[in-house]
């Protein structure tokens, strides 16, 4: 197959159109069975429901090509349990995990000339998602949907690629007590526009959340979780029910303990403790691991001696083994890898 005329290097995290994407609808209690489609417009009445009241949900993974030439994606079944859970939260039918994964390596499999080659840095993007599409006036869920599956080449989601990042601990919230912060619905995205931009505005690459009852312990930013490293090479992650069960931070955690022989400890982190951390990251899917250099809480600076040069030797580690986990270079835990 040959593969489009695309510089891959210089590539950014932005939109490009490929050529086929997968529909399936919703109507009578039941979905179709969904195809390939090359037309990327959606047309639907001006009172649907996404449009009115947000009642969208999404996915992201990536394609990428390893090492040896083979297509693959990475724990796509998560992706489709996730979606699940999503679902139900914001009364919506579900897409069931299954047929998931198959729309999802159908779409790559059809855009195949634009997953970036091994070694060029980028990779396909693939963004699955399930919105209400029938008129809905009065506060209910829609009765008709859309399932969508479509890709996009990407390169890092930060500009600057792996160079570390300053974050700013945010005075916005992100996701309330028993709300949505767990799943990856559209309305957690659209209400974090403004503080990122904020955030931007005032100099930082990102925003830290904090928990909305208390103020007192770190959440995640507006797209990836934290991951943070103790002086003595303990990997933590926050715990916590408003935060989006990120599948990289999951995988992480265990390449941390079998892979690097670490211990990884999942619990609740204090602000208060940042400064007694050696290394901090952001993980996901778009993310990766980015580095954290830099936190400022209202003006008090908390520095990891990781510095703002380069990834802390834990987090490189880390990086290493799951990138090469996800181009084939080291064996991958049964299941994680998906060949399309
Ligand atoms: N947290 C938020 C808010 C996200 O949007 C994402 C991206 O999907 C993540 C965390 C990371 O999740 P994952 O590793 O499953 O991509
Ligand atoms: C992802 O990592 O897939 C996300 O959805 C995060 C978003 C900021 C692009």
């Amino acid at each position: 197959m040959e593969k489009k005329n695309i510089d891959w290097a210089n590539l950014g995290f932005s939109y490009i159109q490929t050529d086929f994407r997968f529909v399936a609808n919703y109507k009578n209690g039941a979905w179709d069975e969904g195809a390939l489609t090359e037309d990327a417009n959606v047309v639907i009445n001006e009172c649907a429901c996404v449009l009115q009241y947000a009642q969208t949900v999404f996915e992201g993974m990536k394609a990428y090509t390893t090492a040896d030439g083979r297509i693959v994606t990475f724990r796509p079944d998560l992706n489709g349990e996730r979606m699940e859970q999503s679902a139900k939260r914001l009364e919506m039918p579900v897409f069931p995990k299954d047929k998931f994964v198959e729309a999802v390596l159908k779409t790559i499999r059809a855009n195949e000339a634009y997953v970036p080659p091994y070694g060029s840095g980028a990779t396909l993007y693939v963004r699955p998602f399930l919105f209400g599409s029938n008129s809905v006036i009065g506060v209910k869920p829609a009765e008709e949907y859309q399932f969508r599956v479509f890709t996009t080449p990407v390169g890092p989601y930060f500009k600057g690629g792996v160079k570390p990042l300053t974050i700013r601990v945010s005075d916005f919230d992100r996701a309330a007590p028993r709300g949505t912060g767990h799943i990856k619905a559209g309305l957690n995205y659209a209400m974090s526009l403004y503080a990122i931009m904020d955030a931007h505005k005032q100099g930082y690459d990102e925003n830290m959340y904090l928990d909305a009852s208390t103020r007192t312990k770190v959440e995640e930013t507006g797209g990836a979780n934290f991951l943070f490293v103790t002086k003595d090479g303990k990997v933590v992650t926050p715990k916590s029910d408003s935060i989006l069960p990120s599948i990289t931070r999951r995988s992480l955690m265990q390449v941390a303990r079998e892979y690097l022989g670490l211990e990884a400890e999942e619990r609740e982190v204090y602000a208060d403790e940042l400064k007694d951390f050696a290394e901090c990251g952001l993980c996901g899917t778009a993310a990766v691991i980015s580095p954290v250099g830099k936190v400022v809480n209202h003006g008090n600076e908390i520095c990891f001696p990781s510095g703002m040069n380069q990834m802390g030797p834990v987090t490189q580690k880390l990086y290493d083994t799951l990138t090469g986990i996800q181009m084939g270079t080291i064996k991958a835990p049964e299941g994680w890898v998906v060949e399309v």
